[in-house]
């Protein structure tokens, strides 16, 4: 008796072991684990049936060079052989995919996104750890996407980023399955796209004279900032992404958020200027005038050429934040009210944002526009981002348009995730990852008929105060990773899963040197207890990391002890205990300092 309990115990050690190896994020919609292994070494032969499935084998020798040092030979197949095999199957629809491995082959089953999507998951198979020899678990997925859209703000108006850093974030953005690169090109601090037909926007639109780095105050930073991407650059970012399954949404936010826009061109403003690129963050009372047909003109020679660099069938053309004080007093504003039997200024914008969308459409693309478009009376063709919490994108959605939620309530990801005082710097908000990852966009509020009309959602990374790499990677990781499982995985979602998934992650972007943020270990929370003692259970929040503590003030960095249990903490009313604790990474990165306070009743 006594051994068939041991011998129950070890089994059941092997099968949560066994689990271990399986960590995948997202979560697919279907996996079954077997026993076994396959094991990928220095022999193991790779195979593509088709070119389109070539592409991914190279990147998949790629990935085995870089963090395994196996060079793999690849070659083409029409019949499914031993080894890994990328088998290009145009019958699987957009994303999905089946990824089987049994004892002798890896076959990766899709269509061009799916093959993409199934390789991301058998890479995330692999174990952090540089070794010669990989054994991957023999299992069978079968995957597809939940939402269609799931996407990621990169605000490249606010601070520019290079292409090295831009490719980066696409390459981070694939590994997780999002499909969308809303760019933000377009800002009152810079203009970052090169127009051939008005090269004033990039020479005098994009370099600003110096930043406000403190909200709180005027603080400026005396150092100048800019940069632009040339045509070819673009080129070249679109191809990169499209490669990796990912459009690029570009955005041309108007007729708000356009200072920089003015600056080079002050004449479609309704003064008349002169203006310069923002140097204090903010919303802008100079906008783009819509009562000269001027304006209309130079925003269509731009958009023809940001729609000869972007295929995107989506365009977005921002219309948030733009008061309306400059054109009450336009005399040409006013003009156009009367002319077009308009309400008032804010008709006026809907008729600037309707003439626009129009004009997308004739050239066979769709407008996309922040929520403040439907207050004006957007149509129904157009689509809206809901950003002022869910609100727009509900009642969107009721009215037949079709949808992104990205509510700063919740996916606001340049908001603090964790307490301000213990962070660096930002804009305000607070977004700790739990609150992310809670987020459900089907809300009870929007009716199951209109559903449909939630194509998907989206994280964004607004860059006022993120001027480098290390910051941006700081706040985007791990939120967008909690965002891209939002978007991708129908399972239901349970938050203390989703960390044990995340640790092994989180491990990996340590080997790939992003600079995510550490979170607090699990566990760690003021608590207050009529007993004497407590016992505080603590979770390391990245696999192979380390938590040290300290319960008398110390910097548990210098002095702490190694976690390797639940803490006894000894309570009194007079004094709470602090129990302090960092987070190490077996490479050697170190959380902030997280605290919490233990008290006697
Ligand atoms: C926005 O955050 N102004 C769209
Ligand atoms: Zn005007």
């Amino acid at each position: 008796m006594r051994r068939n309990v041991v011998i129950f115990i070890l089994l059941l050690g092997t099968v949560f072991l066994h689990a271990e190896n399986v960590n995948l994020l997202p979560q697919p919609e279907y996996m079954l684990q077997k026993e076994g292994t396959f094991t990928l070494n220095s022999n193991t032969k790779l195979f593509y049936n088709d070119a389109v499935a070539e592409k991914d084998v190279k990147m998949f020798q790629d990935f085995l060079r870089q963090h395994f040092s196996l060079a793999l030979q690849a070659g083409k197949s029409k019949k499914i052989k031993k080894g890994v095999f990328f088998f290009y199957d145009e019958t699987i629809p957009g994303e999905e995919y089946k990824l089987e491995i049994d004892n002798d082959k890896v076959v990766i089953y899709g269509g061009s996104a799916g093959l993409f999507y199934g390789m991301q998951t058998l890479m995330q198979l692999f174990p952090a750890e540089n070794t010669a020899e990989v054994s991957l678990p023999q299992l069978t997925v079968k995957d597809k996407p939940r939402f269609n859209y799931r996407g990621a703000l990169l605000d490249a108006g606010r601070y520019f980023f290079s292409v090295a850093e831009t490719k980066r974030f696409i390459d981070l953005m694939a590994s997780y399955k999002l499909n969308i690169l809303h760019w933000h090109l377009t800002e009152d601090g810079g203009w970052r796209i090169e127009i051939k037909k008005y090269p004033k926007l990039t020479e005098i639109g994009a370099w600003r004279r110096e930043t406000q780095v403190n909200r709180n105050a005027p603080t400026q930073d005396g150092l100048p900032h800019g940069g632009y991407y040339t045509q070819e650059q673009i080129r070249d970012i679109v191809a990169y992404a499209a490669e990796r399954n990912i459009t690029i949404v570009p955005e041309f936010d108007m007729p708000g958020h356009t200072m920089a826009l003015l600056s080079a061109y002050p004449e479609i403003s309704c003064t008349g200027g002169p203006f310069k690129p923002i140097e204090m963050w903010g919303i802008q009372e100079d906008i783009l005038c819509a009562g000269n047909e001027e304006t209309y003109q130079v925003v269509e020679d731009i958009l023809d050429e940001m729609l000869d660099l972007f295929p995107s069938k989506i365009i977005h053309i921002g219309g948030d934040e733009a008061p309306k004080a400059r054109w009450k007093n336009c005399p040409k504003c006013q003009a156009k009210i009367k002319e077009e039997n308009l309400k008032d200024e804010n008709a006026l914008q809907g008729y600037y944002i309707k003439r626009i969308c129009d004009y997308l459409e004739s050239k066979g693309r769709r407008g996309l526009g922040w929520d403040e478009i439907l207050e004006s009376g957007a149509e129904s063709n157009t689509m809206i981002m809901s950003w002022r919490g869910e609100k727009g994108g509900i009642e969107a959605a009721k009215k037949n348009h079709d949808v992104v939620m990205a509510p700063s309530t919740y996916l606001y990801i340049d908001y603090y995730q964790g307490k301000p005082e213990n962070e660096p710097y930002n804009i305000g908000g607070f977004l700790p990852l739990e609150r992310v990852y809670s987020y459900e966009p089907l809300t009870k509020e929007i009716p199951a008929e209109f559903h449909k009309h939630i194509v998907g959602v989206q994280a964004n990374l607004w860059m006022e105060f993120i001027h480098t790499e290390k910051k941006l990677d700081y706040m985007a990781y791990p939120r967008l990773i909690a965002l891209a499982e939002i978007g991708w995985s129908d399972k239901g979602k349970n938050y203390r899963d989703f960390t044990e998934r995340l640790s092994y992650c989180l491990e990996w972007l340590d080997k790939k040197d992003v600079n995510f943020r550490i979170p607090e270990p699990y566990g760690l929370a003021n608590a207050e207890s009529s007993a004497s003692s407590i016992s505080v259970n603590l979770r390391v929040p990245v696999h192979n990391g380390k938590i040290l503590y300290t319960t008398n003030g110390d910097d548990p960095l210098v002095n702490g002890k190694v976690y390797d249990g639940p803490i006894q903490l000894t309570l009194s009313k007079e004094k709470p205990v602090q129990l302090k604790c960092v987070v190490k990474t077996q490479r050697g990165r170190v959380s902030r300092t997280y605290d919490a306070f233990y008290k006697k009743l």
